[in-house]
């Protein structure tokens, strides 16, 4: 018996100093280490579909990479059920931020919409992805969908960042993924803030091996429907150079989003991309914001600003 005790005990307690640690860590990031008052713009924007969708018509894109296309039309596939998740885990107080993600979730279904015109449904290849997505995030239990939206929200800006910074891989990205991270670098302080009056520390810890596979069924699922839905690229030569393109970035991705979950939503850091993500002589996230925002500009992407709020952020 008292073998069976000291062997509990020997089992559970790096466990328990583990949950220990993070509680502490999130008790000083939440009320000691609060940081310093920022100001947060998110704007409202009428965007013009067709100009959106235009990329897809002109004969363009030169798909060079076709598992970043994959990979695309998977975010496209699932980023609606978190836009829902924002929505419904947040408050009338940040409705300009709700009213952004609604966007986003109608700019899908009118992208599915041109795609079914254009006879290349693509996104109906991930149908499966959004289902489990929309059970784990908006149906199965309201803490687990906060969390699972809450770690996605905090890992927004390393699929948006780390992608763009291969340029040769420019022309695989469409348009709706490239305005969607836009949006999305804009408003995660905001939505960040919001969600985590929400979260709870035993939701948090049972997640987050759920976001990280999560993203790994994205990341590494890309090429597995690519192959099955398309067998005969495995007889082009080009295909393997694009996998020896694609694997590393991904390997890259899937370690950065467990970082950004883990430090920014599971130990409550205050989200900050300058201090994690910072390219040489650069402000990561003010120079992707603005170079998505002038790709997509030079891709003929138009939009009149509706309105504006500026939210004050601490980190
Ligand atoms: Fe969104
Ligand atoms: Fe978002």
């Amino acid at each position: 018996m008292l073998d069976y005790i000291l062997t509990l005990c020997y089992t559970l307690t790096p466990w328990c100093l583990v949950v220990g640690a993070i509680a502490v860590i999130r008790y000083l990031n939440r009320h000691i280490f609060i940081g310093e008052p920022h100001e947060h713009k998110i704007t409202l924007r009428k965007i013009d579909m067709d100009s959106l969708h235009s990329y897809y018509t002109k004969g363009e894109p030169k798909v060079r990479n076709v598992f970043i296309q994959e990979w695309s039309d998977g975010f496209n596939g699932f980023a609606h059920v978190v836009d829902y998740g924002v929505m419904k885990y947040t408050d009338e107080s940040v409705k300009i931020l709700q009213e952004q993600e609604y966007q986003h979730a109608k700019f899908r279904l009118a992208h599915l919409k041109y795609m079914k015109k254009d006879k290349e449904d693509r996104n109906l290849r991930w149908v499966w992805f959004w289902f489990l997505a929309d059970a784990l995030l908006l149906r199965v239990s309201r803490p687990l969908g906060i969390s699972l939206t809450g770690y996605v929200e905090a890992s927004s800006f390393t699929f948006v960042h780390y992608p763009l910074l291969a340029r040769w891989l420019f022309p695989s990205f469409d348009n709706l993924l490239i305005y969607h991270g836009f949006e999305e670098i804009e408003h995660a302080q905001v939505t960040l803030q919001r969600l985590k009056l929400h979260q709870s520390l035993v939701w948090d810890i049972i997640a987050f091996p759920i976001a990280c596979f999560f993203y790994f069924m994205w990341y590494f699922g890309a090429p597995i429907v690519c192959v099955v839905t398309k067998p005969w690229i495995l007889f082009q030569a080009r295909t393997y150079m694009n996998f020896i393109e694609y694997f590393p970035l991904m390997i890259l991705l899937q370690i950065v989003a467990c970082w950004d979950m883990a430090v920014f939503w599971l130990l409550n850091f205050p989200l900050d991309h300058e201090g994690f993500h910072q390219i040489p002589g650069k402000n990561g996230q003010e120079s992707t914001y603005m170079f998505c925002k002038e790709m997509l500009q030079k891709r003929g992407v138009t939009w009149d600003i509706v309105r504006s709020e500026t939210f004050t952020i601490f980190y």
